[in-house]
């Protein structure tokens, strides 16, 4: 087993007096990929937004319970939300470039907001974070175009090369390849197994079969509770739990 990146335990989390997370205890390994699936409203999205604050800023919100990234509680008083999410990167589900940005600016506005970059300075950085993303090749002769003028498969490349120019230790993915035709899937798919050799990424699917080609480890949502949580080779060809087995096989969702 690898080391432990996130620690949380019996989280729970709230809209207004709605629970829609119950007492939640995980550990998320370091350096793997983990897919957290389960049907629509489940708590997948919360659970996330609980991994980097970001729940927090949804008017109403609330949690309690604990959750430590390399063993520091995130929610203690000392902890810079702004900073833990340099660290705790997200990718949404509809790729959200920035439209009037172009290709470049787009890369470095995560940064702009806390570095004062010299020129050959971002040039290294969009150079590299569009490497890292499998976007380069694709866009390197029109870094000074608008970012809306891609796909919505390379749009979404550009807002994990927006996230990874920020130099994250972790990658937030939240079904990030519903938006996108099958071979556009496929390749932020193959970014994923080349992002988890230095990340550690916690992918939201409603895809099973996404989730078993993409992740070392799978959790199971259902109504707010974690039913399991297991390597994923495991999860899917013997679940522990007939619940899973109900869900993995079509039995609702
Ligand atoms: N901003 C919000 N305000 C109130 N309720 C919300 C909000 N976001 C989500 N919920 C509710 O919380 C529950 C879990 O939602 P969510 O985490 O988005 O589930 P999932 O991502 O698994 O579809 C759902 O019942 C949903 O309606
Ligand atoms: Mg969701």
């Amino acid at each position: 087993m690898s080391p432990i990146k996130f620690h949380v335990s019996r989280l729970s989390a709230w809209y207004r007096d709605n629970c829609v997370l119950n007492k939640i205890s995980i550990d998320l390994p370091h350096r793997q990929v983990t897919a957290i699936i389960g049907p629509s409203g489940c708590g997948k999205s919360t659970f996330i937004r609980c991994l980097n604050r970001m729940h927090e800023l949804t008017e109403g919100a609330r949690l309690a319970g604990e959750v430590k990234l390399d063993g520091l509680n995130i929610y203690d008083s000392s902890i810079d939300p702004v900073l833990l999410r340099r660290r705790v990167g997200m990718v949404f589900q509809k790729p959200n470039p920035f439209p009037t940005m172009t290709i470049w600016e787009n890369v470095l506005s995560g940064l702009k907001l806390t570095h004062r970059l010299k020129k050959n300075q971002s040039a290294q950085i969009v150079e590299s974070a569009l490497r890292k993303a499998a976007l380069w090749d694709e866009v390197k002769d029109r870094l000074h175009r608008p970012g809306a003028g891609l796909s919505g498969g390379q749009q979404q490349r550009l807002c994990i090369a927006r996230t990874l120019a920020v130099e994250p230790e972790v990658i937030l993915m939240d079904e990030p390849c519903s938006a996108l035709d099958p071979i556009a899937t496929a390749r932020i798919e193959d970014l994923i197994h080349e992002l988890r050799k230095q990340y550690t990424i916690v992918i939201v699917t409603h895809n099973m079969q996404q989730a078993a080609r993409v992740s070392n480890f799978t959790a199971f949502f259902l109504s707010g509770d974690l039913v399991e949580f297991a390597g994923t080779g495991q999860l899917f060809t013997s679940p522990s739990d007939s619940r899973t087995e109900d869900y993995i096989t079509g039995k609702f969702g």
